[in-house]
Protein backbone atom coordinates (compact mmCIF):
# COMPACT_ATOMS: atom_id res chain seq x y z
CA UNK A 1 0.00 0.00 0.00
CA UNK A 2 1.37 3.60 -0.59
CA UNK A 3 1.41 5.83 2.69
CA UNK A 4 -0.53 8.83 2.75
CA UNK A 5 1.65 11.68 3.21
CA UNK A 6 -0.07 14.66 4.59
CA UNK A 7 0.22 18.06 3.01
CA UNK A 8 2.68 20.29 4.36
CA UNK A 9 4.13 24.02 3.54
CA UNK A 10 6.54 22.42 1.65
CA UNK A 11 4.56 19.94 -0.40
CA UNK A 12 5.31 20.51 -4.11
CA UNK A 13 8.03 22.98 -3.03
CA UNK A 14 10.98 22.77 -5.55
CA UNK A 15 14.22 23.10 -3.16
CA UNK A 16 17.70 23.15 -4.01
CA UNK A 17 20.04 21.36 -1.10
CA UNK A 18 24.36 21.32 -1.93
CA UNK A 19 25.66 19.48 0.28
CA UNK A 20 29.51 18.29 1.00
CA UNK A 21 32.94 20.15 0.40
CA UNK A 22 34.04 21.17 -2.79
CA UNK A 23 37.67 20.59 -4.69
CA UNK A 24 39.62 22.53 -6.22
CA UNK A 25 42.39 20.70 -8.30
CA UNK A 26 46.51 21.32 -7.80
CA UNK A 27 47.55 18.51 -9.83
CA UNK A 28 46.23 15.63 -11.10
CA UNK A 29 47.05 13.95 -7.89
CA UNK A 30 46.10 16.01 -5.86
CA UNK A 31 42.86 19.19 -4.17
CA UNK A 32 42.53 21.25 -1.93
CA UNK A 33 38.97 20.74 -0.04
CA UNK A 34 36.91 21.72 3.30
CA UNK A 35 36.34 19.23 5.66
CA UNK A 36 32.90 18.36 5.61
CA UNK A 37 30.92 14.98 5.30
CA UNK A 38 28.41 16.25 3.99
CA UNK A 39 25.72 14.28 6.49
CA UNK A 40 23.99 17.94 7.43
CA UNK A 41 23.47 18.57 3.70
CA UNK A 42 21.92 15.62 3.39
CA UNK A 43 19.97 14.71 6.68
CA UNK A 44 18.42 18.12 5.40
CA UNK A 45 17.60 16.92 1.74
CA UNK A 46 15.80 13.62 3.81
CA UNK A 47 13.69 15.93 6.13
CA UNK A 48 12.34 18.09 2.69
CA UNK A 49 11.85 14.99 0.76
CA UNK A 50 9.74 13.35 3.23
CA UNK A 51 7.53 16.65 4.13
CA UNK A 52 7.08 16.38 0.49
CA UNK A 53 9.58 18.64 -1.51
CA UNK A 54 10.86 18.18 -4.53
CA UNK A 55 14.55 17.86 -4.13
CA UNK A 56 17.42 18.59 -5.98
CA UNK A 57 20.68 17.76 -4.09
CA UNK A 58 23.54 19.25 -5.81
CA UNK A 59 26.43 17.45 -4.43
CA UNK A 60 30.35 17.65 -3.75
CA UNK A 61 31.82 13.96 -3.27
CA UNK A 62 30.32 12.16 -0.40
CA UNK A 63 30.46 8.68 1.33
CA UNK A 64 26.89 9.31 1.68
CA UNK A 65 23.83 7.49 -0.07
CA UNK A 66 21.74 9.65 -1.88
CA UNK A 67 18.28 10.35 0.22
CA UNK A 68 15.15 8.04 -1.57
CA UNK A 69 13.35 10.63 -3.80
CA UNK A 70 15.97 13.44 -4.20
CA UNK A 71 17.20 14.04 -7.69
CA UNK A 72 21.15 14.45 -7.43
CA UNK A 73 23.10 16.59 -9.30
CA UNK A 74 27.07 15.64 -8.33
CA UNK A 75 29.71 18.34 -8.91
CA UNK A 76 33.37 18.80 -8.21
CA UNK A 77 34.80 21.84 -8.01
CA UNK A 78 33.27 25.53 -6.28
CA UNK A 79 33.04 26.56 -10.30
CA UNK A 80 31.13 23.37 -10.88
CA UNK A 81 28.54 24.43 -8.31
CA UNK A 82 28.60 27.84 -8.54
CA UNK A 83 26.64 27.45 -12.15
CA UNK A 84 24.72 24.11 -11.36
CA UNK A 85 23.36 26.42 -8.47
CA UNK A 86 22.49 29.08 -10.40
CA UNK A 87 20.66 27.09 -13.18
CA UNK A 88 19.02 25.50 -10.91
CA UNK A 89 17.79 28.34 -8.51
CA UNK A 90 15.94 29.63 -11.61
CA UNK A 91 12.75 27.09 -11.15
CA UNK A 92 13.15 26.95 -7.29
CA UNK A 93 11.41 28.54 -4.44
CA UNK A 94 14.42 27.45 -1.32
CA UNK A 95 17.90 26.89 -1.70
CA UNK A 96 19.82 25.53 1.46
CA UNK A 97 23.73 26.16 0.95
CA UNK A 98 24.83 23.66 3.25
CA UNK A 99 28.29 22.39 1.02
CA UNK A 100 31.28 23.31 2.35
CA UNK A 101 32.47 25.84 -0.49
CA UNK A 102 36.22 26.15 -0.84
CA UNK A 103 37.46 30.09 -0.49
CA UNK A 104 40.27 29.84 -2.44
CA UNK A 105 41.94 27.54 -5.67
CA UNK A 106 44.84 27.35 -7.30
CA UNK A 107 45.75 30.11 -9.73
CA UNK A 108 46.81 28.09 -12.40
CA UNK A 109 45.66 24.54 -12.97
CA UNK A 110 48.85 22.17 -13.88
CA UNK A 111 48.10 18.95 -16.17
CA UNK A 112 51.52 17.06 -14.74
CA UNK A 113 52.29 15.68 -11.49
CA UNK A 114 54.13 18.30 -9.25
CA UNK A 115 57.12 16.90 -8.41
CA UNK A 116 59.73 17.88 -5.69
CA UNK A 117 62.95 19.12 -6.76
CA UNK A 118 66.62 18.43 -4.79
CA UNK A 119 67.63 22.52 -4.86
CA UNK A 120 64.38 23.70 -3.24
CA UNK A 121 63.25 22.71 -0.16
CA UNK A 122 60.20 25.49 -0.23
CA UNK A 123 57.20 25.77 -2.33
CA UNK A 124 54.35 28.71 -2.89
CA UNK A 125 50.73 27.63 -3.91
CA UNK A 126 49.34 30.69 -5.26
CA UNK A 127 45.64 30.95 -4.43
CA UNK A 128 42.82 32.93 -5.98
CA UNK A 129 38.93 33.73 -4.34
CA UNK A 130 36.38 31.43 -5.52
CA UNK A 131 32.83 32.68 -6.58
CA UNK A 132 30.39 33.44 -3.56
CA UNK A 133 28.25 31.34 -4.67
CA UNK A 134 25.17 32.66 -1.89
CA UNK A 135 26.54 36.79 -2.83
CA UNK A 136 25.57 35.83 -6.78
CA UNK A 137 22.44 34.24 -5.74
CA UNK A 138 21.43 37.30 -3.76
CA UNK A 139 21.41 38.86 -6.75
CA UNK A 140 18.97 37.57 -9.06
CA UNK A 141 16.98 35.79 -5.75
CA UNK A 142 13.31 37.12 -6.05
CA UNK A 143 10.68 38.00 -2.83
CA UNK A 144 9.29 35.02 -3.42
CA UNK A 145 12.11 32.88 -3.02
CA UNK A 146 14.12 31.93 -0.11
CA UNK A 147 17.74 31.08 0.63
CA UNK A 148 19.26 29.30 3.75
CA UNK A 149 23.35 29.67 4.33
CA UNK A 150 25.32 27.76 6.45
CA UNK A 151 28.19 29.49 8.65
CA UNK A 152 30.90 27.45 10.87
CA UNK A 153 32.42 29.73 13.22
CA UNK A 154 35.50 29.15 15.71
CA UNK A 155 34.83 32.76 16.92
CA UNK A 156 31.86 35.20 18.13
CA UNK A 157 29.72 33.17 16.72
CA UNK A 158 26.44 35.12 16.51
CA UNK A 159 28.60 38.05 15.30
CA UNK A 160 30.17 36.61 12.37
CA UNK A 161 27.18 35.13 11.54
CA UNK A 162 24.79 37.80 11.74
CA UNK A 163 26.71 39.36 9.13
CA UNK A 164 26.76 36.51 7.16
CA UNK A 165 22.48 36.59 7.44
CA UNK A 166 22.94 40.44 6.12
CA UNK A 167 25.43 40.24 3.57
CA UNK A 168 24.35 37.48 1.65
CA UNK A 169 20.26 38.08 1.94
CA UNK A 170 19.64 35.39 3.48
CA UNK A 171 16.27 34.48 5.27
CA UNK A 172 17.87 32.11 7.55
CA UNK A 173 21.11 31.19 8.46
CA UNK A 174 22.26 28.12 10.03
CA UNK A 175 24.55 28.64 12.51
CA UNK A 176 27.34 26.34 14.64
CA UNK A 177 30.32 26.89 16.64
CA UNK A 178 32.66 23.75 15.51
CA UNK A 179 35.68 24.41 18.02
CA UNK A 180 32.50 23.03 20.67
CA UNK A 181 32.68 18.85 20.99
CA UNK A 182 30.10 17.10 19.56
CA UNK A 183 29.05 20.29 16.92
CA UNK A 184 29.83 20.41 12.96
CA UNK A 185 32.04 18.50 10.74
CA UNK A 186 32.24 15.01 10.58
CA UNK A 187 29.79 14.08 13.42
CA UNK A 188 26.82 12.15 13.91
CA UNK A 189 25.57 15.07 16.15
CA UNK A 190 25.60 18.84 16.22
CA UNK A 191 24.25 22.01 17.90
CA UNK A 192 23.31 25.11 16.01
CA UNK A 193 21.94 28.12 16.49
CA UNK A 194 19.21 29.29 13.97
CA UNK A 195 19.24 33.54 12.42
CA UNK A 196 16.41 34.97 10.86
CA UNK A 197 16.37 38.58 9.95
CA UNK A 198 13.36 39.54 12.27
CA UNK A 199 13.73 37.02 14.87
CA UNK A 200 15.36 36.17 18.18
CA UNK A 201 18.29 33.88 17.40
CA UNK A 202 17.17 29.91 17.95
CA UNK A 203 19.53 27.78 19.80
CA UNK A 204 18.77 24.13 19.25
CA UNK A 205 20.27 21.08 21.88
CA UNK A 206 23.07 19.22 20.97
CA UNK A 207 21.45 16.22 19.12
CA UNK A 208 21.56 13.98 15.81
CA UNK A 209 21.94 15.90 12.88
CA UNK A 210 18.50 13.89 12.01
CA UNK A 211 16.68 16.00 14.67
CA UNK A 212 19.07 19.17 13.92
CA UNK A 213 17.40 18.80 10.50
CA UNK A 214 13.56 18.33 11.77
CA UNK A 215 14.26 21.29 13.64
CA UNK A 216 16.13 23.19 10.75
CA UNK A 217 13.35 22.51 8.41
CA UNK A 218 10.47 23.51 10.79
CA UNK A 219 11.85 27.03 10.80
CA UNK A 220 11.93 26.68 7.04
CA UNK A 221 8.05 25.54 6.46
CA UNK A 222 7.41 28.37 9.11
CA UNK A 223 8.34 30.89 6.72
CA UNK A 224 6.63 29.53 3.87
CA UNK A 225 3.74 29.04 5.43
CA UNK A 226 4.00 32.94 6.62
CA UNK A 227 5.02 34.43 3.15
CA UNK A 228 1.88 32.41 1.98
N1 LIG B 1 29.33 30.00 0.49
C1 LIG B 1 29.07 30.29 -0.84
N2 LIG B 1 30.12 30.53 -1.70
C2 LIG B 1 31.39 30.52 -1.26
C3 LIG B 1 31.66 30.28 0.11
C4 LIG B 1 30.60 30.02 0.96
O1 LIG B 1 27.90 30.31 -1.23
N3 LIG B 1 32.39 30.75 -2.12
C5 LIG B 1 28.19 29.73 1.39
C6 LIG B 1 28.31 28.47 2.23
O2 LIG B 1 27.78 27.35 1.54
C7 LIG B 1 27.49 28.84 3.45
C8 LIG B 1 27.68 30.34 3.59
O3 LIG B 1 28.12 30.80 2.30
O4 LIG B 1 26.12 28.57 3.30
C9 LIG B 1 28.69 30.76 4.61
O5 LIG B 1 29.90 30.06 4.38
P1 LIG B 1 31.16 30.39 5.27
O6 LIG B 1 32.32 29.61 4.78
O7 LIG B 1 30.78 30.28 6.71
O8 LIG B 1 31.33 31.96 4.97
P2 LIG B 1 32.26 32.78 4.01
O9 LIG B 1 31.41 33.83 3.39
O10 LIG B 1 33.00 31.90 3.05
O11 LIG B 1 33.24 33.49 5.00
P3 LIG B 1 34.50 32.87 5.88
O12 LIG B 1 34.75 31.45 5.43
O13 LIG B 1 35.63 33.78 5.60
O14 LIG B 1 34.03 32.92 7.32
CA1 LIG C 1 34.24 30.07 3.69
Amino acid sequence: SVMATAKTPLTGKRVVVTAGGTRERIDPVRFITNDSSGKMGYAIATELQQRGAIVTLISAPTKLTVPAGVQLVPVVSTEDLASAVVTAFEDADILVMAAAVADFKPAVSVDQKIKKTADNDQMTLELVKTTDILKTVAKVKTSEQLTVGFAAETQNLIDNATKKLREKHLDLLIANDVSQPGVGFNGDTNQVTILQPDQAPIKTKLASKRLIAQQVVDQISQRVQKEG
